[in-house]
């Protein structure tokens, strides 16, 4: 039996106190709504439905890429009011999941389990128990144990309010079944909305089965409406990730203080000191280590890479037995070959660097070709950019590039060149040569210096 999902988006989150709308407030670096999304996929529905409404553009915009079913809510009328927007156009047998755009750490299993105890003609409605229930719609039940409604905090009696099974807002039942229900509740309530959660009375009362299933943690059902809590999920989510990294074998050094923000894969050995930062697609091979405070972002480290405090890492490739850092700046485009090193200083952009070559000090390399086995000296510098044009420099095998040397490009080194200390080159220097371009050193004998006048 199908399964789609409607994802509620709609609202502003006011408490959020910001220009952007709440499901796009960034979780583990993306917006929460993305979160939700994923979780859809995961759990394999066959449509994935967004109810949109306050600043509808920009979330548009941000999920751009995804297939997804945009719903507009022009008002907002209240979460009933809100999937009926999403309703025309599923088929009356297939199974609807309702999921919020603010609930961003639901597992996909959950979703499953749901969309199953509805099916093929049932009401399912995830509940939770919590220690301070408080906000909540509470779940009543009868004397056998049956859900018999879901009564909200604001029209809940003393009686109800001390009642600690909570709905978590997730439902499933057949779409048939929604819509007919949807287009029977009312707005007579405290907030003069049209609730989805009236739908348990009306089930119960067509005798159509009510399903109360529990989340797996109160973790995955926590709604995110200010800044603490969106602190609190991104606490939990690190958890999970710094667990599964973990799990892959990777020591880290305090699995509280590493950011993981993407999926990130870990081989064995792996150790990962504090403060590191993981963004996007990372891949990070056997024996890896990482030294505190370096971020990494959509980058593959292949095993026995060592990279040393402070170091940044952005879209780059580290083969085998590298060496990174400490203080390097690897920029998108830099390609390192098997025990290639980077050091202190060192700024390296759009650059492959041959196997076993060295940049140690204080360089930048860019828009470069560098064989195998180069050496390039303290403060070598390319200079790619003529004010508005971008030239390669390429430095063939077992080249020496001494110190202080700058290499206006377009430029040459042949294989095994030598380049003296210094040197500007603006011309190719030769395969096997020394090439020298700086003033010649001369000494003035008897030179004396000036002293300072007597009055
Ligand atoms: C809702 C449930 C409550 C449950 C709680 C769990 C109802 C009536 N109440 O309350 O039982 O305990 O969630 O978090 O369903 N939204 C729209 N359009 C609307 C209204 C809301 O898209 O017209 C979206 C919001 O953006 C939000 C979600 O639906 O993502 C929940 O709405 P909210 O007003 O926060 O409901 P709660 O009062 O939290
Ligand atoms: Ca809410």
């Amino acid at each position: 039996m199908p399964v789609e999902i409607v994802i509620l988006a709609a609202g502003e989150g006011t408490r959020m106190r910001s220009d952007l709308p709440k499901v796009l407030q960034p979780l583990a670096g993306r917006p929460l709504l993305e979160h939700v999304v994923d979780a859809a996929e995961a759990a394999g529905c066959d449509a994935i439905h967004v109810v949109y409404g306050f600043g509808g553009d920009q979330v548009q915009a941000a999920l751009g890429g995804r297939d997804l079913h945009w719903a507009h809510q022009a008002e907002q009328l209240g979460t009933g009011h809100a999937v009926a927007q999403a309703l025309p156009g599923i088929q009356d047998d297939n199974i609807v999941v309702v999921a919020y755009g603010d609930v961003p750490l639901i597992e996909p299993e959950t979703l499953r389990r749901l969309a199953g105890s509805a099916a093929p003609d049932a009401l399912a409605v995830l509940t939770a128990t919590f220690d301070n229930p408080s906000g909540y719609g509470r779940i009543l039940r009868d004397g056998a144990g049956r859900v018999t409604g879901i009564v909200e905090q604001k029209d809940a009696s003393a009686e109800q309010l001390a009642i600690e099974e909570v709905n978590t807002g997730l439902v499933a039942a057949p779409a048939g079944r929604l819509r007919d229900w949807l287009g029977r509740i009312g707005n007579d309530n405290a907030q003069g909305e049209y609730y989805l959660t009236d739908i348990v009375a009306l089930a119960v009362a067509d005798g159509v089965e009510v399903f109360g299933e529990t989340a797996g943690s109160v973790a995955e059902v926590a709604g995110i409406n200010d800044r603490a809590q969106l602190a609190t999920a991104e606490a939990r989510l690190r958890e999970r990730r710094a667990a599964e990294l973990m799990h892959q074998g990777a020591t880290l050094a305090d699995p509280a203080r590493i950011d993981i923000r993407g999926p990130v894969s870990s081989g064995r050995d792996v150790f990962l000191d504090v403060g590191v930062v993981l963004e996007g697609r990372v891949e990070i091979g056997d024996r890896v280590r990482v030294g505190p405070y370096c971020v990494i972002r959509d980058s593959i480290l292949e095993a026995d890479t060592v990279v040393l405090p402070h170091s940044l890492i952005e879209n780059s490739h580290a083969g085998p037995g590298c060496s990174i850092g400490p203080f390097a700046r690897l920029r998108p485009g830099t390609r390192l070959a098997a025990r290639a090193k980077v050091g202190n200083f060192v700024e390296i952009k759009n650059t492959e660097l041959g196997e076993g070559s060295k940049a140690n000090h204080l360089s930048y390399v860019g828009d470069t070709t560098v064989g195998r086995d180069v050496n390039i000296g303290a403060g070598t510098i390319t200079c790619n950019y003529d004010g508005a044009n971008k030239h390669r420099t390429v430095i063939g095998d077992r080249a020496f590039i001494g110190s202080g040397v700058e290499l206006v490009a377009p430029v040459e080194v042949g294989d095994d060149a030598t380049v003296g200390a210094g040197s500007t080159l603006a011309k190719d220097a030769p395969s096997g040569e020394l090439t020298v371009a700086r003033a010649r050193q001369k000494t003035i004998t008897g030179w004396k210096r000036p002293e300072k006048k007597k009055r």
